[in-house]
């Protein structure tokens, strides 16, 4: 394994919007994104998998019944099949319409709109690698900010596909409740820049133990402003939360 020199360093918020900013309209859509950027946010959160065409859309759940008109799983619809769906009215009906974007498209209100971007990896089962490939060939041709860029995953292999492919661009390890005990070895396996933690879920002792392993804490999804002020505090550096306005 090759040892990255000369690793960005991050321009981290305080508050990531979580999915553009999930309170306020339909996750994962391009109107999120701008309302995320009209809040006062600087970076977002998004998460990405592929259609069964492999394109990298922005998308959350495995299945299409949340949050869209749609049903059956993602990786069961084509591009063309998906754009005929529609995002927004289960959210609300003035939201009527709101396609799921593609990752290029969201890439370019980002641009845009000058956000600093965490694209969470989030692959359907067994399409680790080609997601994240799909994903970063998308990126080598937007984005040219490093230190405004994070690539995330609770899955390893996609962690290990970026390291590959693009090792020059910030890795953060996603860590759930049941994070496996050996985490600092495969963090450092990754090189990972950030450790980004389930903030609701974790103990004094836990977050003494995440900050340190010296990287920047990262922690989701809090909307809570008691939660916030703790975690704060306690040394995290960015929570990414539904409700930023909360915190800015
Ligand atoms: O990346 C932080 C957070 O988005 C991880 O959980 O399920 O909201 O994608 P989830
Ligand atoms: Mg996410």
């Amino acid at each position: 394994m090759v040892h990255v020199k000369n690793m960005p360093k991050l321009i981290l918020p305080s508050v990531i919007g979580h999915r553009g900013c999930a309170a306020y309209a339909p996750e994962n859509t391009l109107v999120g994104i701008h309302a995320a950027a009209d809040l006062g946010c600087t970076w977002i959160e998004l998460d990405v998998k592929l259609t069964k065409d492999s394109v990298p859309v922005i998308f959350h759940d495995d299945t299409l019944e949340r949050t869209t008109n749609g049903a059956g799983k993602v990786a069961d619809i084509t591009l063309a099949a998906l754009k005929d769906l529609e995002a927004g009215s289960w959210f609300g009906e003035s939201f009527s319409g709101e396609p799921v974007p593609t990752l290029e498209e969201a890439l370019e209100v980002i641009i845009e709109r000058d956000l600093g971007f965490n694209l969470e990896l989030k692959p359907c089962p067994s399409r680790e690698i080609e997601t994240t490939e799909a994903a970063l060939d998308i990126l080598s041709h937007y984005w040219d900010e490093p230190e405004k860029l994070l690539l995330s995953s609770f899955q390893i292999q996609c962690l290990e596909a970026c390291l590959d492919a693009a090792p020059e661009w910030a890795r953060g390890l996603l860590l759930d409740e049941e994070f496996a005990e050996n985490w600092q070895d495969i963090a450092r396996h990754l090189q990972v820049s950030t450790v980004n933690i389930d903030g609701n879920a974790v103990t004094d002792e836990q977050l003494e133990y995440f900050l340190s392993y010296g990287k920047p804490v990262l922690s989701y999804t809090i909307n809570d402003e008691e939660r916030y002020d703790y975690l704060r505090a306690r040394g995290v550096k960015s929570v990414f939360s539904d409700m930023p306005d909360l915190f800015l």
